[in-house]
């Protein structure tokens, strides 16, 4: 008999996770607590832009035609805990308001509510990313709570997707990396990915708290390759070096590679700063604080060069922002997603304009949640209209649709052919060729 899984929590990880489970081959049933989500979901609409996923989604939900049916979605924890074999935990676990740490509550109430409902025996998954020996902890809660007892196993399954990519992600990962405690709950995950692993998708079994860590450690690594780059780009500046050059040469070396070296405004989103963030928090509740103070360091490099990109654009305003009209290029964190967390583009936006300039801000995607958080900022609905009448273009979310950019045909509607490209991926020769001055962080002006 096929496995039925459940997936818990229908965010961007949860409905990528659930469609490609249905992809896969499983009956799948989604639960969330948010009734506007789920009803959302059911209609085979995605709360959130994510490329391929409502194609996947209009696969697979029941109710639309030549769909295969076998994806559903629900608010009830105890139909979840009935239907399922396995259940995937994909709630996510924010940063804490004023600290570092984690917010564990949404893990721990996903466990709560399905395990009370769990009478026969289940493998329960957690994929979200958690303070280190959270699964040892959230495995007793769960045997205690369930009326099978032990026989209500939990198993940890990083995930490692990418938000614009997590469709392909979901599907083809790097690696699936599996904290497993028995035979049972690793042959269960083998049989859940089956078709990864037989297309070549590397399986590998850990304990509880190796796995936790993969996650903490591979998110710190990119974080600080990162941060590595762009204190390079610092240097750079001071030097008059050009840091695009520099990645170029460096990433030739196999040891160091090319990925996750480009310098620019650095690194935002829902995952990497509070990642790190509640790693160095959690190495200090073990004691090993000392071992990720270059974390702290990695941090502080990020959010440098928000500051240094207002820096750069009240430069190019003459020295103050008052009465400057600034075009802003991006709000997402990052381009092909329409999320705003932490978002670099939006950070530098509304620094810039508390120190009063005019800002309008204009993304493919992400206008409309950049609204919400940001009322206060004016947006547009095109490059071409976010520049009418700017004194400085800021490029700060590298969207595909900014590198076809005419340099006359913006040129032609600004006060003044000023560009900060906070991205470092625009030609600088052509803008320069069109008489616009291009600056960009770590490259000679
Ligand atoms: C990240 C991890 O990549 C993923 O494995 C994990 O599961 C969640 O966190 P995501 O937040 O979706 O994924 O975005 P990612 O593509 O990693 O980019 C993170 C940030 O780093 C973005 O703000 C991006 O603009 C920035 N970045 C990335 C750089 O500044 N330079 C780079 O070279 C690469």
């Amino acid at each position: 008999m096929t496995l039925r899984i459940s997936v818990i929590g229908t965010g961007y990880l949860g409905a990528t996770h659930a469609a490609a489970m249905a992809e896969f081959g499983f009956e799948v049933l989604g639960l969330d607590i948010d009734p506007d989500k789920i009803a959302m979901l059911t209609a085979g609409r995605v709360p959130m832009y994510e490329p391929g996923l409502s194609e996947l989604l209009l696969k697979h939900v029941a109710g639309h035609e030549g769909s295969t049916g076998r994806l559903r979605f629900t608010t009830s924890a105890k139909e979840a805990a009935e239907f399922g074999d396995v259940h995937f935990i994909c709630v996510n676990t924010p940063q804490r308001k004023g600290e570092f740490a984690a917010d564990m509550s949404y893990v721990d109430t996903a466990i709560d509510d399905l395990a009370p409902h769990l009478t026969r025996p289940a493998l329960v998954v957690g994929k979200s990313t958690v303070p280190v020996g959270s699964a040892a902890r959230l495995a007793e809660r769960l045997a205690a709570l369930a009326p099978v007892g032990e026989a209500a196993e939990l198993a940890w399954n990083p995930e490692f997707l990418r938000e614009g990519f997590a469709v392909q992600d979901t599907l083809r990962p790097d690696r699936i990396v599996v904290g497993a405690q028995s035979e049972r709950a690793e042959q269960l995950l083998r049989e859940v990915y089956a078709d990864p692993i037989a297309a070549g998708v590397p399986f590998l079994v850990t304990d509880y708290a190796t796995a936790e860590l993969v996650k903490a450690a591979a998110n710190s690594f990119l974080a600080t390759k990162i941060s590595f780059i762009n204190a390079m780009a610092e240097v750079c500046e001071a030097a008059g070096a050009d840091v695009t050059l520099l990645s170029t040469a460096l990433g030739h070396d196999e040891r160091i590679g090319r990925k996750f070296l480009n310098s620019g405004l650095g690194f935002g989103g829902g995952c990497l700063p509070k990642d790190i963030r509640a790693f160095m928090a959690r190495a200090g509740e073990l004691g090993a604080d000392q071992a990720l103070t270059f974390l702290r360091e990695v941090d502080s490099i990020n959010m440098r060069r928000r500051s240094r990109m207002v820096e750069l654009a009240r430069e190019q305003c003459g020295g103050g922002f008052l009465g400057r009209r600034i075009a802003v290029l991006g709000a997402a964190f990052k381009p092909n997603s329409d999320d705003i967390r932490d978002s670099p583009a939006l950070n530098v936006a509304a620094q810039i304009q508390l120190q009063g300039a005019q800002v309008t801000v204009y993304d493919p995607k992400a206008v409309d949640n950049a609204r919400k958080m940001f009322p206060s900022l004016a947006y547009a609905d095109s490059a071409l209209e976010a520049a009418e009448g700017a004194h400085v273009v800021l490029h700060l979310t590298e969207w595909a649709e900014f590198r076809e950019l005419d340099p006359a045909e913006l040129g032609a509607v600004v006060a003044e052919r000023r560009l900060l490209d906070g991205r470092n991926v625009l030609d600088a020769e052509v803008w320069r060729a069109a008489g616009w001055t291009y600056r960009a962080l770590g490259r000679p002006s």
